[in-house]
Formats: C-alpha cells, structure tokens, sequence
C-alpha cells in the first residue's frame, strides 16, 4: 500500500488560535463532516478532501455519532482515512464527536443521561478506531436531564480517558454559564462551545459572545457559510444538481429566498472589490471576533478546502466594509 507522506510545510501557513484560557490550539479554519462523508457520498472525494485539509494545516476535524447519512457512517469513513493516511499523524490531530441528537432506538438513544452519553461515546471510538477522542461535545441541551448529570457524565468521560476535553453545543447563555460552572467545580472545565454563526444567523452577538468571554471558553462557529448560501454557489438562483440545497434535506431550495439573492449578489460585489470571493469573505467575518477560536467548515471537494483557507490572507474588514454588510443583510434575515 503506497504510504501516505503529507507535505512537511504544512505548519507554515495556517494560524492556530489559543482556545480561550486552555493550552490547546486549535487551526483558525477546520473541518466538519456532517456532509460528504457518509456512505452515500464517494469515499475516494472525502478521502482527498481530508488530505488536502491536513496538507494545509487543518488539524481539527469535527464529527458527531448521528453524521452520515446513515448515522455513524461519517466516524466510520474517517476511521478508515486514518488508517489508510492520517494513524500515523494521530498525535497531530484533534478529533472530536458529539452525543445529543437522536442515534439510536428506545429511551437510551437520544438526549443527555449518563447512559446515553457513555455508551454512545464508546460506540463512535469503534467506529473511529481510536482509543480516545480530543473533543467529546454535548450536542444539545436536554430539558428533561438534569445539568448536574450530563455535566458529571463529561467529567467522568475525561476521568475515564475516552475524551481529552470536554465542548458544548447550540447551549443558550443562561445554560451556558450554568454549565460551565458546574464543570469547572468537578475540575474539568469547558474547553470549547459550538454555535451556528454567519452573517444572515447573528444570534451568537446577543450573549453568548460575551458569556464565552465571561467563563473563559473558546467558539468554533459552525455553518459559517450558511451551508453554502454565502459562496457564488446560488448566485442568479439557480441550484446546481449537485449543491447540498439539491441533495439534502437541510437546506431548502425555499430557504433561497428572492431577499436572500438579493442580500448575496450584494455581499459578492463586496467580496469582488475586496478581491476575495464570498466564502472567503464570509469566513474573515466570523473570524474577525477576538473570541473566536476557529471557523468549523463543510466541504464537497477539494477546492472549497482551498478557497476557504485563502479566506486567511485577505485583508481586514473595515469598519464600513461591516456596515455595507449589516445593511445587505438586514433585509434578508
Ligand atoms: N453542532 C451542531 O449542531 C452542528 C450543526 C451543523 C454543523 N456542524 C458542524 O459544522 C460543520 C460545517 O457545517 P456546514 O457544512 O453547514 O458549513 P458551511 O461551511 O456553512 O457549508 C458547507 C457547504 O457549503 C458549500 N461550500 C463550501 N465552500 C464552498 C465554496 N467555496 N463555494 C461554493 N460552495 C461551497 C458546500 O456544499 P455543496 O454540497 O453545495 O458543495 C459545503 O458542503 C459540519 O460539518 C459539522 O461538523 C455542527
């Protein structure tokens, strides 16, 4: 089998942001597979897509128990990109996953309990074929489990040695602040949280920015691109057979509102004058937060791996660059 020999540049280029208060830092763009990285999706696309990512410096891929389609079979694709290419960089990578959503049938396949967490976190490191996993995520809050519980099942699973740190995902503030106390009294603080953030999903500038700030927790903000609206993917409206608003239920062709193109077709003479493309100017914003540790991205080829990381050589935003955004925006939102 031909051995896998990644560029030894490959640090040279991609700045890696302190995540908060921790010793870890993490890529200031890294990589999601919600999509493209199922067993529906060609193996030999994803498998290129993920060396390319690490060839520029991408370390951090993010995976949760239910990606796919069909859940689980995202871990057990990149559990095979690490044996083939990446086992041998394994103390270079960081890897995480995430219990929360629906997984699995009956009253121990869903939510926040102790059971859930434990079990589903041992099914996604079989899968995975690891020992261990650097980022073990709670998906999203569970009305019905008490905090105190699903807090203390990440305690135990760092205790345990299944997870390195321990991430928050889509938690509001007010839970935010409640959670992160809690952890940080069993002595296993929240490394990291996970919400959705672009410029038409602006939810994280009401609190939670200033709560991760507070508690001394890191962002990874994830559909940064608003799935692909923000590129020149949907540009004059039409959906390409191939792009995720065909393919997957997530992203609606309704969701491609006459207000939205109007809003892109803005953004993209913006992007253009600033010589970037869209996708790269939409990363810039989101990172242009002191508090933001990284840009968490989804890719169906190699060259949206490359023209995200481009998005790290543009110029700053100026300040009447991000009111021409605000006001493009404000009507599509
Ligand atoms: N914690 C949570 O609840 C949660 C929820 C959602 C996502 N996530 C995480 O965040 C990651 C990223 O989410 P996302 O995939 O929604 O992010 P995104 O970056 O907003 O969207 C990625 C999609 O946009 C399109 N795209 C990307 N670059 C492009 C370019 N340069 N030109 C044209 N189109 C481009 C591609 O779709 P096409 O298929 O159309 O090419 C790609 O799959 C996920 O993989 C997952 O790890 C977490």
């Amino acid at each position: 089998m031909e051995q896998y020999l990644p560029d030894p540049a490959r640090y040279d280029a991609m700045p890696y942001r302190r995540c908060a208060l921790s010793g870890l830092q993490l890529p200031a763009v890294s990589l999601g597979l919600w999509h493209n990285f199922g067993h529906v999706d060609r193996f030999d696309v994803g498998r290129g897509v993920i060396r390319r990512a690490f060839e520029l410096g991408i370390t951090h891929f993010d995976l949760a128990n239910n990606y796919g389609p069909p859940p689980g079979s995202a871990e057990r694709v990149f559990g095979e990109i690490l044996r083939l290419d990446l086992g041998a960089h394994r103390d270079e990578l960081i890897v995480s996953t995430k219990a929360g959503f629906l997984m699995g049938p009956g009253p121990y396949g869903d939510g926040g309990s102790r059971k859930y967490l434990v079990a589903s976190l041992d099914q996604s490191l079989r899968r995975l074929g690891l020992d261990y996993v650097d980022i073990f995520y709670h998906h999203r809050p569970d009305p019905d489990t008490p905090l105190e519980e699903t807090m203390a099942a990440l305690d135990h699973i760092v205790r345990s040695g299944r997870a390195l740190y321990v991430g928050l995902s889509n938690y509001p503030a007010p839970l935010l602040r409640e959670a992160a106390a809690l952890l940080r009294n069993l002595g296993t603080p929240c490394l990291i949280h996970q919400p959705r953030y672009n410029m038409f999903d602006r939810e994280l500038e009401h609190g939670l920015l200033d709560a991760l700030a507070d508690e001394g927790i890191g962002c990874i903000a994830f559909s940064p691109l608003a799935q692909g609206l923000l590129t020149d993917k949907y540009l004059g409206g039409t959906i390409p057979p191939d792009s995720r608003a065909a393919r997957a239920h997530f992203l609606k062709a309704a969701d491609i509102t006459p207000a939205r193109l109007a809003a892109i077709e803005g953004l993209h003479a913006l992007a253009v004058a600033r010589g970037q493309t869209l996708a790269q100017m939409a990363l810039a914003w989101v990172l242009r937060h002191a508090g933001m540790t990284s840009v968490l991205i989804g890719a169906s080829r190699i060259s949206q791996v490359d023209d995200a990381v481009g998005a790290l050589r543009g110029p700053e935003l100026a300040a009447d660059e991000l009111a021409a955004i605000d006001r493009l925006v404000a009507v599509a939102r």
